[in-house]
């Protein structure tokens, strides 16, 4: 046995997630994806989401059980996303994981969703470790955090306005890409021209903060004018285009967080770090300045149950007793703070 069996759940959004892990061994890992679902909304709308949770949840737990081997009674803990994320999802996945953690008689531990994305490096890899500067960036949040050790982070800047994936969904939108508009802006422009349309880099001047917007009106304002005197490209050079003007604020302020702490391990998570393109980029440079880098396979970047029980594996070594029973979702929940 190489650690206890932690079963991790996550819902804070559109994916429901349920893993079951020993130590950081993924013994079973299922997801059911909401996506057709928001489809046709464009996005993700956080009523339909909950139900969707509700429905999912209790065969999803029974399946990653399942495909564990394992009896629900050999579990030594209950690990569950309370927080940050839409209050209705959370609640699904939260009030479940406490009647798991009660009707066992294991303890219970509310998992910040954005230390997990922290953590899921380490279920692909051995020799991540802090010191290390992460990039989270996904559909909600865009951080680059100092991860001075386990449980201490300093997050070093954020967006100011729309997250990456943000900008990538509504991106996608507007040039009838479908959603999610990440994966589809990644397709698109695999066949396309990074150089066609010079797009702006934000907020050059604040080395660690993010702000998408004024690349989201520039693309707006271009697409609408080159349409209207005829001189549009074609559209996989606009998607590249876009696509490298995203990846080139990442990686500079990632790698400027790199160079300002000292750190020789490079981490990244979130849904955003499953961009082809941006994979290819951060290897580059970490390639270039030595350091090491740890961004795992594309559907541990995006939410998932795995990452959320990897935490409560450290907790339970740590000998950490589950939390209260009574507690409650935390929708604002925010790391470091
Ligand atoms: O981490 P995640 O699964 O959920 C949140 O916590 O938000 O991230 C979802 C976001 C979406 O905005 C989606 O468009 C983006 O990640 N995404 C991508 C790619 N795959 C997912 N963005 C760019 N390229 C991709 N290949
Ligand atoms: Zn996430």
């Amino acid at each position: 046995m190489s650690g206890p069996l932690v079963l991790g759940i996550e819902t804070s959004c559109d994916e429901t997630g349920v893993a079951v892990l020993e130590g950081m061994d993924v013994r079973s890992s299922v997801l059911a994806s909401q996506v057709e679902l928001h489809e046709r909304f464009g996005g993700v709308v956080p009523e339909v989401a909950a139900r969707a949770h509700v429905e999912a949840i209790r065969p999803l737990a029974h399946r990653a059980i399942t495909q564990a081997g394992i009896h629900p009674d050999d579990l030594d803990a209950i690990a569950v996303t309370k927080g940050p994320g839409l209050i209705g999802p959370l609640m699904v996945g939260y009030a479940f994981g406490k009647s798991l953690a009660y009707s066992l008689g294991r303890p219970l531990f509310g998992i910040d969703h954005m230390e997990g994305h922290l953590y899921a490096p380490r279920l692909s890899f051995d020799g991540y470790e802090p010191p290390a500067v992460v990039i989270l960036a996904s559909g909600g949040h865009s951080q680059i955090v100092h991860m001075r050790s386990w449980g201490d982070y300093a997050v070093l800047g954020g967006t100011i306005d729309d997250a990456a994936g943000e900008a990538f969904d509504k991106l996608a939108r507007f040039m009838g890409l479908g959603f999610p508009g990440g994966p589809a802006i990644d397709r698109d422009a695999r066949e396309g021209d990074p150089k066609a349309v010079a797009f702006p880099r934000a907020l050059r001047n604040r080395p660690y903060d993010f702000s998408f917007s004024g690349l989201k009106t520039s693309v707006i304002t271009y697409l609408e004018k080159a349409k209207a005197d005829g001189s549009l490209p074609p559209r996989a050079d606009v998607s590249a285009s876009i696509q490298e003007a995203i990846v080139d604020v990442i990686v500079d302020k990632t790698f400027a967080a790199v160079e300002a702490t000292g750190v020789e391990i490079v981490g990244g998570g979130g849904g955003v770090l499953a961009n082809t393109r941006l994979r290819e980029r951060m290897a580059e440079e970490a390639d270039r300045r030595g350091v090491g880098l740890f961004v795992p396979e594309p559907d541990l970047c995006t939410d998932n149950g795995a990452m959320i029980a990897s935490v409560g594996v450290d907790r339970v070594m740590a000998g950490i007793p589950g939390d209260r029973l009574d507690g409650d979702v935390e929708p604002g929940l925010r790391l470091g703070a």
